[in-house]
């Protein structure tokens, strides 16, 4: 079919003609709207309890010591792995700490001291204790929080923060 040139310039004019007055029409809109009233913003920082876990002394080599942290309702263990690990604490750089509910679920998890794994009994997800708590298998979509440490002189371990979300919760510290 063979277009009339004349008719396509006509409708080439009202649609410019028409998107100019469109963008004429937004910006007396903008100008004389109201500006909204803008909700405060919670802080993204979270502020850690630095909490004493135990001394170097309490911990036995690849033996869980359970804890609580930030508070008491998220369990979690404390455990010498025995060989430095990235994230480690301490003077040999192999104590960790993580969340023991699984991020799937919540269910708790067990210690696996053959392969130094976090494994749940829910859906069978396994998490890697010399790996800062990476998911190796199951449904769970994000790794095990971790607890981060630090060890004063006298030995003491504190828990100064989580790198994941815990299970249930919206932010960590409540
Ligand atoms: Fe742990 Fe589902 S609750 S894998």
């Amino acid at each position: 079919m063979k277009e009339c040139p004349k008719l396509v310039e006509l409708g080439r004019r009202q649609f410019l003609r028409g998107g100019a007055a469109a963008a004429a029409g937004a910006a007396a809109v903008s100008v004389v709207a109201p500006t909204p009233a803008r909700a405060a913003v919670p802080a993204a920082r979270v502020d850690y309890p630095a909490n004493r876990l135990a001394n170097i002394k309490d911990l036995k080599v690849n033996e869980p010591m359970q804890v609580n942290y930030p508070d008491i309702d998220s369990p979690g263990v404390l455990i010498k792995l025995g060989a430095p690990v990235d994230g480690g604490a301490g003077p040999d750089r192999d104590i960790v700490a993580y969340s023991t509910m699984c991020p799937h679920k919540g269910y708790p998890l067990s210690y696996n001291a053959a392969d130094k794994t976090l494994n749940c009994p829910g859906h069978f997800s396994r998490f890697d204790c010399e790996k800062e708590g990476q998911q190796i298998w199951g449904h769970a979509t994000q790794n095990l929080p971790m607890f981060r440490l630090t060890v004063d002189g006298a030995g003491d371990i504190h828990a100064v923060g989580v790198d994941e979300l815990i299970y249930g919760r919206t932010r960590n510290v409540l």
